[in-house]
C-alpha cells in the first residue's frame, strides 16, 4: 500500500468519523459535571453537576448549549429535516414557593448567540422586535410558568412549542397521561420537583410529540403534546441544541438534572442514579409564602429607570421636543420643554425633589403664571403606545378631587416624557412614616391621611365618569398637601409598561409588597389588586414599617403575615407604630384600620371590600365585618395554584428532604 493511499484513506476514515458524529450525533449527560457546554448569562454549572440555566437572580437570562452544532437537514431529500429525540430532567425551583417566573425552554436554533434577547416574558429567546419573524430559525419547546396575555398563553402552568415565537403553536396545561387509567394528571413545573420531558420529531410525517413525566415514572405512551409541523423553514443545515430560561422580578431557579440527545434515532434513557441532587429547600424560605415583594425589585427597576433617563438626557437638542398631528388637540395640556426648563432652573439637582420608580422628580415654579409645580422625566423607548397613553394621560388630568394628585400637563421629548403635577409641599407619605428626624405623624394625622386616601381611590374607582385602576398604591405614592392631607399621585403610570413603551418590561407591574396573589398569576390589574394594596399600605401606616423588611426577625419579615399572625393570637395591637407610643387616641380606631388592613388584603380577591365598603368602615357609618375564618386555613400557594393543582405533585417530604438551599449569600 502506497503512503498516498494510505493517507487518503486516513483523510476518508476522518471524514467517516465526522459526519457519523454529525448524522448520528448523540450525546448522554447524566449530570453536567464533566459535559462541555457553552454558557453565558446567569447559566452555570454547580460542583455536584446540577446545570443552572438561570440561577436565583433578578431579571436574568442563562443559555446552554451543546458547543457543536449538528446536521438537521437530509442530503437525501433535498430540503426536508432529519429526525430527532431528546430528553431531559429538570426542575424548577421558585425562590420562594408562592409564584415563580418565567420559564424554561428547550431549544434549537441556528445560533447561541442570544445577546440582545429579554428576559421575562421573552425567556431570554426573542425581544420586542423580533419575536415572531421567520428568520430567527429557532424552535423552543416552553415550559412557562407565568400567563402572559399578549403571546395568549393559556395559564400560568403550561407547556408549548415554539416556532420563531412565544406565541406556541400549540399548547396544553403541565402534566401527563397515566398509562394504566388512561387519566390526565396535572404537574406543576415551578414545584421544585425534578421531572421529565421527551421530545420527539419524525422528519417523515413531521410529526412533533411532546411528553412528560416526573421522575421516575417511564415515558407515559400518550404524548402530552403533538402537532404536525414542517420544520423545513425553521431548521437551517446546522443547528445547534440547548436551553435558555429566563426570571423576570421573581426569583426562580432553573436547573437541568440531565439531558440526553440524538439525531436520527431515539434519545438514550437517563439514569436517574446518576442524576446530581436537587438544591435541599430550605423550611425557612418555604414558609414564607408572601414574600416575593421584596423591594428590591422596585429598587433595581428605579435604578434601570433612572439610570435610562440619565443617558437619554444629552441634552443634544436643548428645548427640543416631539410633536404630533395626532396631539394637535390637546394642545392646552401640552407644556413647552422650554418653560418647564426654566421653570425648574434647566432641571438642576437642587430642584430635585426625589426619583421614583418612574424617573426624576424636580420642583418648579412656571414662569408664566407663578405656580408651583412638581415635574416628573419618564424615559421611555419607543413610541409604540404613545398615543394611547398621552390619550389617558390628558383623561386622567380632567380628574378632579381633594385626595388625588392633579396632573396639569405633559411635554414629549425623543425618547422622554414630562408630567406636571400640582407640587405637594409636604412630599411623600414614606417620607415621614421612615425618617426618624421628622416628628412621628400622630395617629389622628395618619388615620386623617388614610381617609383621604380612601376617598381618593373610591372616586378613581368608582365615583368618576371610567374606572381607573391605580396600580401603584402604597405610601411612596400618597403625598401630602399644605395640611397634610393624603393625595394619591402617580396613577396611570404603570400603563406605560402595558403598552410596551418601557423596555425590560415584565408583565408583573407594580410594586412588591403591595402586589395582590392574582395579579402575579393573570397580570391584570383591577380595581380588587388595588383594594389589596391599599390594605398593604393600612397596615404599613398603622404598624410604621415597610410591607417587606428583609432584615426583620423571621416572624416579622412579611408586615402581612405579621399582623395576622397577631390577629390569631387577639394581640393586633401589639402591631402598631412604637413611635405612637406617647400619643393618646382611640385605640379601636387603630384596631379597625388593622383589621380592614387584613380585610383588604385578603388573599382571595372575592373576599376583599370595595372602596365604598372601605369608606362605610372608616366613616363609622357601618360595621366592620368579622374577618372570614377561612383567612387562618387559607394557603396562598393552594389558592394560586388551585385550577391546575393535583395533590399528587405536592412536593413529598421525601423529595423535600434531599432538596437543599441554593442560592447562596442570603
Ligand atoms: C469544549 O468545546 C469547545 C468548543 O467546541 C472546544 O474548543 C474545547 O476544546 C472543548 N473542551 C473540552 C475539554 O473538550
Ligand atoms: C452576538 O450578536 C450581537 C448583535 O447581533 C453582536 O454584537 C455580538 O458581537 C455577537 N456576539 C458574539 C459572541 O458573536
Ligand atoms: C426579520 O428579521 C430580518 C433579519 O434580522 C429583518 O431583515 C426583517 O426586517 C425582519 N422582519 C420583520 C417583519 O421584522
Ligand atoms: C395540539 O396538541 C393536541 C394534543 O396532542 C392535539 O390533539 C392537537 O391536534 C394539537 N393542535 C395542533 C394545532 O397541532
Ligand atoms: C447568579 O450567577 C451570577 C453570575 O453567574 C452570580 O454573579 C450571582 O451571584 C449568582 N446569584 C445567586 C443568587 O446565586
Amino acid at each position: 500500500m502506497s503512503f498516498r493511499l494510505l493517507k487518503t484513506l486516513f483523510i476518508l476514515v476522518i471524514l467517516g468519523f465526522a459526519s457519523c458524529r454529525e448524522e448520528d450525533g448523540s450525546f448522554v449527560f447524566n449530570g453536567f459535571r464533566s459535559a462541555n457546554l457553552s454558557l453565558d448569562g446567569f447559566a452555570s454549572v454547580v460542583p455536584d453537576g446540577l446545570l443552572l440555566v438561570t440561577n436565583a437572580s433578578y431579571q436574568a437570562k442563562g443559555h446552554a448549549f451543546h458547543p457543536q452544532p449538528f446536521k438537521f437537514k437530509s442530503d437525501t431529500t433535498p430540503g426536508s429535516t432529519l429526525s430527532f429525540s431528546t430528553t431531559f430532567v429538570f426542575a424548577i425551583i421558585p425562590k420562594y414557593s408562592y409564584v415563580s417566573g418565567h420559564g424554561l425552554v428547550f431549544v434549537v436554533s441556528h445560533t447561541t448567540n442570544f445577546s440582545t434577547a429579554l428576559p421575562s416574558q421573552f425567556l431570554g429567546l426573542f425581544n420586542f422586535n423580533d419575536n415572531a419573524n421567520a428568520s430567527n430559525h429557532v424552535l423552543g419547546i416552553e415550559l412557562d410558568t407565568i400567563a402572559n396575555p399578549e403571546f395568549q398563553d393559556i395559564n400560568n402552568n403550561h407547556v408549548g412549542i415554539d416556532v420563531n415565537s412565544l406565541q406556541s403553536a400549540n399548547s396544553t396545561s403541565a402534566g401527563y397521561y397515566d398509562d394504566s387509567t388512561g387519566a390526565f394528571r396535572n404537574l406543576i413545573l415551578a414545584s421544585s420537583v425534578p421531572m421529565q420531558i421527551w421530545v420527539d420529531y419524525d422528519g417523515q410525517d413531521m410529526q412533533l410529540s411532546v411528553t412528560m413525566a416526573p421522575v421516575p415514572i417511564a415515558k407515559p405512551k400518550k404524548p402530552l403534546l403533538s402537532s404536525t409541523i414542517d420544520l423545513s423553514s425553521v431548521m437551517s443545515d446546522s443547528m445547534y441544541v440547548g436551553f435558555s430560561s429566563a426570571n423576570g422580578p421573581l426569583f426562580t431557579t432553573h436547573c437541568l438534572l440531565g439531558w440526553s440527545f440524538k439525531m436520527n434515532g431515539i434519545a438514550e434513557p437517563l439514569d436517574y442514579a446518576k442524576l446530581p441532587p436537587l438544591p435541599r429547600l430550605d423550611s425557612k424560605h418555604k414558609s414564607q409564602k408572601l414574600a416575593i415583594w421584596l423591594p428590591l425589585t422596585s429598587c433595581a427597576l428605579a435604578l434601570l429607570v433612572v439610570a435610562t433617563v440619565v443617558l437619554v438626557v444629552k441634552r443634544r437638542n436643548k428645548y427640543a421636543e416631539l410633536l404630533e398631528d395626532w396631539e394637535k388637540e390637546y394642545g392646552p395640556h401640552r407644556f413647552s420643554y422650554k418653560e418647564l426648563f426654566r421653570a425648574t432652573k434647566g432641571f438642576n439637582d437642587k430642584t430635585l425633589l426625589g426619583s421614583g420608580g418612574f424617573g426624576k422628580v424636580y420642583q418648579g415654579v412656571l414662569p408664566s403664571s407663578n405656580v408651583e409645580v412638581a415635574v416628573k422625566r419618564v424615559s421611555h423607548e419607543s413610541r409604540q403606545g404613545m398615543k394611547e397613553f398621552v390619550a389617558e394621560i390628558v383623561s386622567i388630568g380632567q380628574l378632579r378631587h381633594r385626595n388625588v394628585v392633579q396632573l396639569l400637563g405633559y411635554c414629549r421629548r425623543k425618547g422622554e416624557l414630562l408630567l406636571v403635577y400640582d407640587y405637594m409641599p409636604n412630599g411623600s407619605l414614606d417620607g415621614f412614616l421612615y425618617d426618624e428626624t421628622r416628628p412621628a405623624l400622630s395617629w389622628a394625622q395618619r388615620f386623617r391621611i388614610i381617609k383621604g386616601v380612601a376617598s381618593g381611590l373610591l372616586y378613581l374607582h368608582q365615583d368618576w365618569e371610567q374606572i381607573v385602576v391605580h396600580r401603584d398604591i402604597k405610601a411612596s405614592n400618597v403625598l401630602l398637601d399644605r395640611e397634610l392631607n393624603g393625595r394619591l399621585g402617580d396613577f396611570g403610570l404603570a400603563r406605560l409598561y402595558d403598552h410596551g413603551t418601557v423596555a425590560h418590561t415584565t408583565h408583573i407591574m407594580g410594586t412588591m409588597g403591595y402586589l395582590a396573589p392574582e395579579l402575579a398569576k393573570t397580570g391584570k390589574a383591577t380595581t380588587k389588586t388595588d383594594v389589596f394594596a391599599f390594605g398593604a399600605f393600612l397596615l404599613e401606616v398603622a404598624c410604621g414599617r415597610r410591607p417587606v423588611e428583609p432584615s426583620a426577625e423571621e416572624p416579622q419579615v412579611l408586615l402581612l403575615d405579621w399582623v395576622r399572625e397577631n390577629w390569631k393570637r387577639g394581640t393586633l395591637l401589639a402591631t402598631g407604630d412604637p413611635r405612637l407610643a406617647g400619643d393618646i387616641f382611640p385605640v379601636e380606631e387603630m384596631e379597625s384600620v388593622l383589621k380592614l388592613g387584613l380585610l383588604c388584603s385578603h388573599p382571595s380577591s372575592d373576599a376583599r371590600p370595595t372602596m365604598r365598603q372601605v369608606m362605610h368602615f372608616l366613616d363609622g357609618d357601618s360595621a366592620m365585618p368579622d374577618i372570614p375564618p377561612a383567612y387562618t386555613s387559607i394557603d396562598i400557594l393552594s389558592l394560586i395554584r388551585r385550577d391546575a393543582f393535583d395533590d399528587y405533585m405536592m412536593p413529598s417530604s421525601s423529595s423535600v428532604s434531599h432538596l437543599f438551599e441554593l442560592s447562596g449569600g442570603r
